[in-house]
């Protein structure tokens, strides 16, 4: 269990449902015109460097909080069956058109603060799981329990982009500290890090075969985080 007091009084994740609903729908707005605004492009090094943990074997992505969906389209033009989830239905919709006529990626809604995981992922049946820049939005040690328990044991890949603070111009807390980064490490038969800039204010994890102690059902407490599932919209 990693202990997030580390972050103080910092919060991404929504406290409760409202928060939840607000978040949702400004999520929903920024993906409602396109525009060429990314969140981080992906750039030839950061696929390089993710292209190196894949393992020959691995048929089954799934990108958690997929946005545009531009990863999970990289990891399916990698040959992998992939499946992008976004809270955001304008995500979801604009995926979709983005990747129309392309194979083996689909995209469907979720939201990952809710306590159950998305009904079509099949325990232990996901070789890649990616969560990039996402995971400070999610109650950090409920959602790691639940993407172990998807991930193939011993050869399951979780790949990670987030922010780091203490590379971020000074007052800026986006991601997490450096010491919840190095805790999210442990307990993984491998892990590798490296960063997408030079400051190191992103940088990347690539974690193979998920510990055993976090591949428990959803629902572990979560202490000082809150993850409150958004009313569903429409
Ligand atoms: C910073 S963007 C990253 C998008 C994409 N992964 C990328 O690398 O460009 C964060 C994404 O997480 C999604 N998100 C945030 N909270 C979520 C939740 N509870 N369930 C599902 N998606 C969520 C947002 O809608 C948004 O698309």
């Amino acid at each position: 269990m990693i202990d997030v007091s580390a972050l103080g009084g910092v919060r991404l994740v929504p406290r409760d449902a409202a928060e939840a609903l607000r978040k949702m729908r400004w999520w929903d707005d920024f993906y409602s015109s396109w525009h060429p605004q990314q969140n981080l492009p992906i750039s030839d090094w950061e696929l390089q460097q993710f292209q190196r943990h894949i393992a020959p074997f691995a048929r089954t992505a799934v990108d958690v909080g997929c946005g545009w969906g531009l990863m999970a389209q990289e990891m399916a033009s990698e040959g992998l069956w992939t499946t992008g989830y976004d809270w955001s239905h304008a995500a979801v919709e604009g995926a979709r058109s983005l990747t129309a006529g392309i194979d083996r990626v689909r995209f469907r809604w979720h939201d990952f603060l809710a306590p159950q995981g998305p009904p079509d992922i099949e325990p232990e049946s996901v070789d890649v799981l990616s969560c990039r820049l996402v995971l400070p939005y999610l109650p950090l040690n409920r959602f790691l329990s639940q993407a172990c328990s998807w991930l193939k044991p011993d050869t399951g890949v979780m790949y990670v982009v987030v922010q780091v603070w203490e590379n971020q111009d000074p007052g800026m807390r986006r991601g997490y500290p450096d010491s919840i980064v190095e805790d999210i490490r442990v307990g993984w038969r491998t892990s590798s890090r490296w960063d997408l800039d030079p400051a190191g204010e992103v940088t990347a994890l690539a974690l193979t075969g998920p510990p055993r102690r976090l591949a428990s059902p959803a629902g572990l407490p979560h202490t000082g985080e809150s993850g409150a599932q958004a009313p569903t919209p429409h």
